[in-house]
């Protein structure tokens, strides 16, 4: 459902910010995209959702091409990007259907979804209000429901859980799981590992805009015995230098 082949990024003259990476993500899977600050998570998915042109490689969704059939493949994903303070001066009910607009939503779909996905949120009361006095995590709950109401096959979610209260974290993955399951597929970018863990069918691991693992959490841990992830994952961007957990860095 999601194709990345041979993806990468150069920014300014020289600078290599993703380098080669290639993966697929198929029906019924979430994949957790793991990997330290700069590592190059942002860049990958904003080539994947045609934010940026990739300088090497090619992304599929849904079966198009982002660069060759941009629309189609818009059409097939949702994307919520790692930053919410878009478009401020709109109500949030506003942002939803200016989202909602560009992607066709039928009225009758919006009447059933919008307050549906709200409720889910805990923000039913604050549609009307302007998105400047919104919280940071109220602006992160409206970006995802404005990303999700028109319900494509693809997710694709930068940091989807950063500033979200607990209830609304767990909504989320609720609703991560139901969309998998109903043979659809989930990508998503984090810094918790446990998340990760507990979520996701497959994670992608990488650092230095390359891929350092791609398999499930099980065979991860089974090549590591003794290891919880994280520090299997401190390890493998080498922040460890020895079994004792001593910091070099
Ligand atoms: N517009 C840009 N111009 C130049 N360099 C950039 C630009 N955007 C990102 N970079 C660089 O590319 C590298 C990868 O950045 P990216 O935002 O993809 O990382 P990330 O894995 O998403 O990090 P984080 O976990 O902090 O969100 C970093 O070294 C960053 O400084
Ligand atoms: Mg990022």
């Amino acid at each position: 459902m999601i194709q990345a082949s041979h993806l990468s990024m150069i920014y300014g003259k020289d600078f290599k910010a993703v380098d080669d990476m290639s993966f697929s993500i198929g029906k019924g899977e979430i994949v957790g995209f793991a990997g330290p600050n700069g590592a190059g998570k942002t860049t990958v998915i904003r080539m994947l959702t045609g934010i940026l042109k990739p300088a090497g490689g090619s992304a599929v969704i849904g079966g198009y091409d982002i660069v060759k059939q941009p629309m189609e493949a818009k059409a097939s994903f949702a994307y919520v990007s790692d930053n919410p303070d878009l478009l401020l001066q709109l109500t949030g009910l506003e942002y939803i259907n200016f989202v909602a607009d560009i992607y066709h939503v039928s009225e009758e779909d919006r009447k059933r979804r919008v307050p549906e996905l709200a409720e889910r949120f805990g923000i039913l009361d604050s549609l009307k209000t302007r998105m400047r006095e919104y919280s940071h995590g109220m602006r992160q709950k409206l970006m995802i429901i404005a990303a999700l109401v028109h319900n494509p096959p693809a997710w694709i979610l930068d940091e989807p859980m950063t500033g979200l209260d607990p209830s609304a974290a767990y909504e989320l993955k609720q609703m991560m799981r139901e969309h998998a399951n109903a043979g659809n597929c989930v990508l998503f970018s984090t810094h918790v590992l446990e998340v990760a863990e507990k979520l996701c069918d497959h994670i992608i691991i990488m650092n230095h805009g390359h891929s350092l693992y791609q398999g499930t959490v099980e065979d991860l841990s089974a090549a590591h015995p003794g290891q919880d992830l994280e520090e299997i994952f401190l390890d493998m961007i080498n922040y460890r230098s020895d079994d004792d957990g001593e910091e070099i860095k």
